[in-house]
């Protein structure tokens, strides 16, 4: 295939198209910079489109002309997923390009409203003006938290405590609410979504029954549960924090790229890991030997009553002000929960454990060649 990567000099857009070509396609790519591109990678495209911003039109019909798919991995700011993907889709609609995935690689926003999370409605926004608009079915790819995000790596998202985020790359810390500790379902806990329930396929003899309930419809779910006429299993599960690194999220966008009715579009969850926070604070100080301390900010309900307050307070167009208490929270509640990954439908695929990008991290330390990605690079010189 030849594949247009969109944003092909950023983060994960090196990755993806190195991952392109490591499969045999044929790579173009678009973007403002390409001094950004890393040597080795900018000989082996098949020519590099450069455009003058997100609304250069000869430029994204220059780069749609002849592709059999585009993956756009833009800077994830509200104004490329929503005004520069949809000039972009109708370059790729009118270039009759079929198979599109659009820029994601985020935690499962289908269940948030608009206005719920700031950040996240322009994706969400994007999804229904193409279902409204565009022959074009695109792919939407959720994957939880991207690990060098989570990490705080420099150059690649500030998900640290002044941020609201977890992880204090300087302190080796982790600032967390509740527990780490809780369990879901939680029949006591508000939850603001509607009721959901979801059956999920354990194995051929196990159901998981998946409820989220609010306070007042208990009873329903009762009775749903009598309708089906099944005694599931109900796991309660720990809450978790979804997380891939940037290289599973590049392999994992190719291998999905290759499967069969790929343009029939749809949404696919994928991820490396999961882990409570607790749990990474000890599998670090295993892999790395170094103490991480953990700072006890208050329960999951003092996050909700902080990130709620923040963000009435806060002005939308500043939005990381106050979004990374909204990510804890929502993941902490469940709300972006991701169920199943879809590992079955891309068996090559093989996530990176938690322990192993660390281990492999140390490995290569020292190293500059270039099969050691850049991710790992980051983290081995920003996570010591
Ligand atoms: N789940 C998570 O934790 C998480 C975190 C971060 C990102 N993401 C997802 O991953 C996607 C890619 O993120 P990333 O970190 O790889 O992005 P990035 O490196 O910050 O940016 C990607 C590219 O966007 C292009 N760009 C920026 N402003 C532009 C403009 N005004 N016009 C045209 N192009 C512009 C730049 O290319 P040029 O300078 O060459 O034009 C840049 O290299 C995001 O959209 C988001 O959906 C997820």
């Amino acid at each position: 295939m030849l594949i247009l990567v969109v944003g092909a000099t950023g983060n994960l857009g090196q990755l993806l198209a190195q991952a392109a070509l490591d499969r045999g396609h044929r790579v173009r790519a678009l973007g403002r910079s390409p001094d950004k591109l890393s040597a080795s990678l900018a000989t082996q495209l098949e020519s590099f489109v450069r455009s003058e911003n997100y609304y250069d039109i000869p430029a994204l019909d220059r780069a749609c002309h002849s592709v059999d798919a585009i993956i756009v991995a833009y800077q994830g700011i509200p104004t490329l997923q929503l005004e520069g993907q949809l000039l972009l889709l109708r370059s790729a609609e009118r270039a009759g390009v079929k198979r599109f995935v659009s820029t994601s690689w985020n935690y499962d926003w289908r269940n948030t409203s608009l206005g719920q999370q700031d950040s996240y409605d322009a994706y969400i926004s994007f999804r229904r003006h193409v279902e409204l608009s565009s022959s074009i079915k695109p792919i939407y790819i959720f994957t939880g938290v991207l690990a060098e995000v989570l990490f705080s790596v420099d150059g690649h998202g500030d998900f640290s405590p002044r941020n609201h985020g977890v992880w204090d790359p300087v302190a080796k810390s982790i600032a967390m609410y509740g527990t780490g500790e809780e369990t879901w379902p939680d029949f006591g806990t508000y939850n603001p979504n509607p009721c959901k329930l979801n059956l999920l396929k354990y194995s051929n003899r196990e159901y998981k029954l998946n409820l989220r309930l609010k306070n007042d419809c208990q009873d329903s779910t009762i009775l749903i549960r009598l309708a089906l006429g099944l005694y599931p299993i109900v796991y309660a599960e720990v809450w978790t924090w979804h997380w891939t690194t940037e290289s599973d999220a590049a392999e994992l966008t190719l291998e999905i790229l290759g499967t069969e009715g790929v343009e029939e579009g749809g949404f696919w969850t994928v991820y490396s890991g999961e882990h409570t926070l607790p749990q990474i604070a000890t599998i670090y100080e295993q892999v790395r030997g170094t103490k991480v301390t953990i700072d006890r900010l208050g329960s999951v309900e003092d996050l909700r009553r902080t990130a709620l307050e923040a963000r009435a307070a806060g002005n939308p167009q500043n939005y990381w002000e106050y979004i990374g208490y909204l990510y804890q929270l929502y993941t902490l509640d469940r709300t972006w929960t991701l169920g199943n990954a879809d590992y079955e439908k891309i068996p090559n695929f093989k996530p990176t454990t938690l322990e192993d990008s660390l281990v492999v991290t140390r490995k290569y330390n020292g190293l500059t060649s270039v099969e050691f990605f850049h991710v790992q690079e980051s983290l081995l010189t920003r996570i010591p």
